[in-house]
């Protein structure tokens, strides 16, 4: 055993004996996610439309750590079915990651899209976080006890980032987040989310009209406040651990900025 692997079994497994989905999982944020929950002993479904994408991400992670499950989270019985398989498989869900999303950059309110274009983002950003905390509510309210995390994005409190659908979802999943953490408190039920800056994935590389990941990268420091790092879809990850973890066992109803101050900066 290398000094490195030696290292991670020592370090503390934050997710021991959970259950956690993560829709959105099969790429970008979702995936370093998946990773990282299981390294800390989560045992994951991950949840996508892309299925080749999501079957050898859970292979790779082993069959005892990771399942597959086809889930566009727009369509009600499969956000059903996914739930429900976490339960057939585990006995109990933990932890719902929703964290799917799209973005279609060209939108505005000058230029003529079809409405569908609209509700196309309204539909995966926010009505399948709705549909995702539902179900999962469904389960963990009886158990008394779990943790819903939903991406959100500096788009949450700020316009002008990207374009209206994208903005008017991003705001939507915070009025969610408040909604179920409010209703779901009294039954153990914790909701937070997770509030990123720009990290390089296909989203961000589609949403700057960019194909190479270092020009994306600098495009995304040039905007950025906190200088000297850059942001990875593992540092999102990191958070979603903390909000899925027992160590925020009192943390409900915050939307987590991981922006590096961008959001209460004057100089944007
Ligand atoms: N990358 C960024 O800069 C950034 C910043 C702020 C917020 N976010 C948010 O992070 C989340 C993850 O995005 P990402 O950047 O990792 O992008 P990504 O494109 O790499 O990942 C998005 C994943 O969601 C899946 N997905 C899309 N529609 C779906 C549907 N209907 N049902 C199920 N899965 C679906 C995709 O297949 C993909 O695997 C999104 O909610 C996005 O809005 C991203």
């Amino acid at each position: 055993m290398g000094s490195t692997s030696k290292l991670v079994s020592f370090l503390p497994r934050r997710l021991e004996g959970k259950v956690a989905l993560i829709t959105g999982g099969a790429s970008g944020i979702g995936k370093a996610t998946a990773k990282l929950f299981a390294r800390h002993g989560a045992r994951i479904l991950v949840a996508d439309v892309q299925d080749d994408e999501g079957l050898s991400l859970c292979d790779a992670l082993g069959p005892a750590a990771a399942s597959y499950v086809h889930c566009d989270v727009t369509n009600e019985s499969d956000v059903e079915r996914a739930v429900d398989s976490a339960v057939s498989l585990h006995g109990k869900l933990d932890v719902m990651f929703n964290n799917a999303g799209i973005i279609e950059p060209g939108l505005s309110f000058l230029r003529s899209e079809p409405t569908s274009t609209f509700e196309r983002v309204m539909a995966t950003n926010a009505l399948g976080v709705f549909l995702g905390t539902k179900h999962a509510a469904r389960v963990m309210a009886p158990a008394r006890s779990g943790s819903i995390v939903m991406t959100a994005s500096t788009a949450s409190a700020l316009a002008g980032l990207a374009d209206p659908a994208y903005t008017c979802s991003k705001h939507a999943v915070v009025g969610l987040m408040r909604s179920a953490a409010a209703e779901l408190g009294r039954f153990g039920v914790r909701v937070n989310c997770v509030s990123p800056h720009g990290v390089v994935t296909r989203m961000s590389m589609k949403a700057l009209g960019l194909e190479d990941e270092e020009e994306t990268e600098r495009a995304i420091e040039a905007t950025a406040i906190l200088k000297g790092v850059t942001l990875k879809a593992e540092d999102i990850a990191e958070a979603a651990l903390y909000l899925a973890s027992d160590e925020s066992r009192y943390v409900s109803g915050q939307n987590l900025f991981v922006d590096g101050g961008f959001t209460v900066s004057k100089s944007l």
